[in-house]
Order: C-alpha cells, then structure tokens, then sequence
C-alpha cells in the first residue's frame, strides 16, 4: 500500500494527465455529487432510521437542513393540506435544521395554544426575532408572567374612552390622505367622472400609520411622521422579515440599520416621556398617556425605556396586520360592487340625514353596523394576517389521543427541543367545517344557527369560558375554529382597537368612493405578513352623493 503523500502526488498527476474537458466534467460530477451523495443519504436516513413509536409522522422530505421550507413558505395552506391527508392532524416537518411539529384543527389550535407557557413557550421562539426589534425588558425579553403585566397596561390604554375620542381622527386622516394623496388625484378633481386607481396594500399601508399614530401613538409621532420617524420606522420593519425569523446569527446588511434606527426610535420615544413628565401631564387619550400611570404589582412604574419599546412593539404588532387586513378588505369591496352598494346603504339607513348627507357616526353606532361587522370578519377569516404561530418546546408534551395518535395503546409525544405550529388558518378554511369555504361571503355571519356564528360565540365573550391570564379576563376562544386574533394567554389585545381602525378607515372609503376590481389576488407568502400579490390596483370613481 502507498503512502498518503504519494497516493495523493499520484491522483494529482493523473488529474494533470487528464484534457481539459475531462477535467472538467469531473470537477463537474464532484460538484455535483456532492449534494446527490447528501441528498441520498437523508432519503435513506428516513427511510431505515428506527423512530420511536412515540414520534409523530414526519414529513418526507428531500433536501437535508432545507427540509419542507420551500414547500411551506411558498403556499402554507397547499402544505399544510397535503400533509393533514398524508399524516393527520399532527405532523413534523423540517425547515432549516429545526422540527416543527404541527397540530391542525380546532383540537390541534386548543392543545398549542391553550398550552402551558412552562411547556409550550412563546419567548424561545419569537424573542431572537422580536427582541432587536422592540427592545429590551419587554414582552418575548422578559418571563411570561411580567409580560402578562404589561398586556394588563396596554389594555388601560385601549379603553372604551379612548376609542370614542379616536372615531373622528381616524375619519379625518383617511379624508386628509384621500385630498392630498397623488394616487387620488382624480377624486381630488371635484368635477372629475374618470375613474382612477390605486395601490391596495400602499394607500392601507400609508393609512394605517397615519391613523394609528394620530390615535394610539400619540401627537408627537403624528407630528413626526412627514419627516424622520417614517424613515426610522422603514429601517426599523427592514429588519422584521423571514429571513431574520429563520437566520438570527446571519449577518444580514438590514441588521446594521434595524439595531440604528430600534436606537434612534427608543430614543424618541423617551424623550417624549421625559417632555411630557417635566411638562406636567395635560390629558391625551393616547398609549403613552395611560402607560406613564402603570405600575407592576411589586409597585414598581413602568421605566422610561420599557415605555419606548412597549410603544414600538405596538407599531410593529398593528401596523402589518392591520394594513394587509385593510387591503384585503377594500379588495373584497372592489370585486363585490353589490356588497359595496349594500355597505353604502347601510350608512344610508343608519347616518343618512334629511338633507341627503351622511353624518359621523359614534363609536358605539359603528361597533353595531351589521354589515361591516360581517365584512371584516369574514375577511379575517379567510385572510388572517399570521398563518402560524409557534411555540418552543421546553419539555416533552403527549399529545392528546383525541387529537392524533399512532394506535390504540400509544401516543404521540412532542419532544422537548422542538418548535410546535398552530394554523387557525386551516381550521378558518377548512371545507369540512365551513360551507363553501374558500368563498368570500359575509352573509354567512348573518345565520344565528350556521358555523360562523357559533365559533364566533365561542371565540369571544357570548359562550365562550373567561380565563384571567394576568391581563384581565379573556375568553379563551383556543377551541373556535375561528381564531383570527390567536388565543389563549398570548391572545391579541389590539382586537377591539383594529376593528375601530379597520371600520373607520373602510367607512371613510365606502362613503366616498366607488371601488372596482377584476379579481382578488393571490397570497404572498414571502412577507413575514400575509400580503395581496402584485397587480393589486384598484380602480376608483368619486361618488357622487
Ligand atoms: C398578538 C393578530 C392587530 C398587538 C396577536 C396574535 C395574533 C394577532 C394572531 C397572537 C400571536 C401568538 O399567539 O403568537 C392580529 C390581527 C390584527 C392585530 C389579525 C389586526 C387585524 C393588533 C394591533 C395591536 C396588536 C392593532 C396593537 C395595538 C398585539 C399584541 C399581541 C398580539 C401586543 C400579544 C402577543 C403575545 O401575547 O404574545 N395578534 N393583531 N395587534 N397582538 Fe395582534
């Protein structure tokens, strides 16, 4: 047997010996082999790995690390599908190196979401991804049950009072925007018939921010959004995307400018506070307002800095979410004119005035439009923002046998270490629970005996059980099939504030405007929110009145 040097000497002379083009080829066939050789070994991995009888199904895949990533961030609602038929209810797939195990279903949404935070943990999930956003000592930072406390301060902020005083801002931003806004430069020309058109998901976008930040976050913010705040803020989002959810370590070039501008924006905001504190407080119906007056239950005040990065989690939290709902919903409007006609007599009936006009309306007057109500919500159904929400895994975790189990005698358990997945999603679409489920049909919320209304009882105050998860009493809702808002301890509280912003900014429209679309768009799955695909222009007509 040769040495290693010089079987080594003579493989590279035989290499040296070979012509050009063989060289190539098999530099070509190493190159490649090398995936093919991976590749392979992981099919035959899964295929003769002993599992434990205990693991749930796992989703076949073919590219190692890679996992289903592809499949599942390109069309979850595709994946998810196709697996639940494969598998069941539960399943685990792979995506970049880390396993995910899903639980589908209304049964699968109540045992992740309704899970103990001891087991089922949201911080090891969200905070690497949250935490350079938002800022230190806040919600993901801190354990659970300080973050409950500080669920518990931001719902004072989100008060009935508060929202009454909101209603008319809201109306006068959207109608500020509609003057000066160049997309609506046909609706500015009074005289002007012609149609024009706009971008959905920017004209929502550019809404939402101004509407929110004349409301919630305060006049200052308002004040400051034509000038730098909006770039802070753009920077700021630059660093909230799939790729830094999936790669935290990756030293991706929007990190440099997220961690700048969470700096500049944390500044800003305590500054504001500390304006405000030597100024003495002048009554604002703002968050910053109600924060400043909070204390922990060991009696400590909420400091400056938790304040700043409380108010900018509220940015991020409402803004997407808000917006693509926003979106989705002036589509809807714009490819049903019948239901836009029906929503524009509604406020006939309800704010119509003698002399022909409509007047504002009040707080409480648009929590009960029946029609809007309905609009938005069935939006939300087949469009909720967030298609999944995931937890850590701190220890193993039976999965109930109701839910899914390998046969009689056994269980599944999640194994401590993996991630777990909750879709209510695919419960809101799901065609065995919903008739035709992927129709857009408001009407369907208007049946007192259909689907739609009892997991709407459930998922909120009507029939649904109230649990106190630190920040006041909520409906659970983690077994309705109906969960746009999640549930359970990390359920929503901007709940009550979206539907007020959504109402008025879609009111404020409909009362103005005519809309019109060929077809909704598709999903985009690639936003860390779900968007409207591009084309999404609507067209538009001054409506006469
Ligand atoms: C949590 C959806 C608007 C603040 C959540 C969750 C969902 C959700 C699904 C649960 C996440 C999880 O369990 O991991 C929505 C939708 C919105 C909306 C569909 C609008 C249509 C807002 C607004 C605010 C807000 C306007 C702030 C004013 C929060 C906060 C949490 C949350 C603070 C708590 C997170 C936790 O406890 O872990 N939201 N949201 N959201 N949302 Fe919203």
């Amino acid at each position: 047997s040769l040495p290693l040097s010089e079987a080594w000497s003579q493989l590279s002379s035989d290499f040296q010996n070979l012509s050009t083009s063989s060289r190539g080829l098999l530099a070509l066939a190493v190159f490649l082999g090398t995936p093919v050789v991976a590749i392979a070994f992981n099919v035959l991995w899964q295929l003769v790995a002993p599992r434990r009888r205990s693991d749930p199904p796992l989703v076949f895949y073919w590219l190692p690390f890679i996992g289903s990533a592809i499949a599942y961030g390109t069309d979850p609602i595709k994946f998810f599908f196709t697996c639940r038929e494969k598998y069941g209810e539960v399943f685990t797939f792979v995506m970049f190196g880390r396993r995910i195990t899903v639980a589908l279903g209304p049964r699968g949404n109540n045992f992740i979401l309704g899970g103990k935070s001891i087991v089922f943990n949201a911080e090891d999930a969200y905070s690497h991804f949250t935490t350079p956003v938002f800022g230190k000592d806040v919600v993901y930072d801190v354990p659970n049950d300080v973050f409950m406390e500080q669920k518990r301060f931001v719902k004072v902020g989100l008060s009935q009072d508060n929202f009454r005083a909101y209603i008319g801002m809201i109306e006068e931003e959207v109608e500020e925007f509609l003057k000066h806004d160049p997309s609506f430069a046909v609706y500015q020309d009074k005289d002007s018939n012609e149609w024009g058109s706009f971008d959905a998901a920017s004209a929502l976008g550019e809404i939402t921010i101004l509407t929110a930040s004349r409301t919630l976050q305060g006049k200052e913010v308002r004040a400051n959004l034509d000038k730098s705040f909006s770039k802070l803020y753009n920077d700021l989002d630059s660093g909230f995307t799939p790729l830094n959810f999936l790669f935290p370590k990756f030293p991706l070039p929007n990190n440099r400018r997220r961690d700048r501008a969470h700096k500049k924006m944390s500044k800003f905001y305590a500054d504001i506070i500390k304006k405000r504190r030597e100024g003495g407080s002048q009554h604002e119906y703002d968050m910053i307002e109600a924060l400043m007056h909070q204390s922990y239950r060991n009696g400590k005040p909420l400091r400056d800095h938790e304040i700043a990065h409380m108010m900018i989690t509220l940015l991020m939290a409402g803004q997407h979410t808000s917006a693509s709902t926003g979106s989705w919903v002036v589509l809807h409007i714009a490819a049903n004119p019948d239901i836009a006609e029906a929503l524009y007599q509604e406020q006939v009936k309800y704010f119509g005035t003698p002399d022909g006009k409509l007047r504002p309306m009040t707080y409480e007057e648009l929590r009960a439009l029946p029609l809007m109500d309905s609009v938005i919500r069935e939006t939300l159904r087949m469009h909720p923002p967030i298609h999944s929400i995931m937890r850590g895994v701190r220890n193993d975790v039976v999965i109930p046998p109701t839910l899914s189990a390998p046969s009689e005698d056994t269980t599944y358990v999640v194994p401590k270490g993996h991630w777990v997945l909750a879709s209510p999603l695919i419960s809101q679409i799901d065609p065995t629970v919903w008739r035709d489920s992927f129709k857009w049909d408001p009407y369907r919320w208007n049946d007192p005996e259909g689907v739609a209304a009892k997991a709407y009882a459930v998922y909120t105050d009507e029939t649904g059980e109230k649990v106190d998860y630190g920040f006041g009493a909520v409906s659970k809702g983690t077994e309705s099939p109906y969960q746009p808002f999640g549930a359970g301890r990390h359920r929503c509280i901007g709940e009550q504030f979206a539907y007020l912003q959504l109402g008025t900014i879609v009111t404020t429209l409909i009362r103005r405007l005519e809309l019109r679309i060929d077809s909704v768009p598709e999903h985009n799955y690639h936003t860390m929110i779900v968007t409207p695909k591009t084309p999404r222009s609507i067209s538009y007509r001054r409506r006469r009145i």
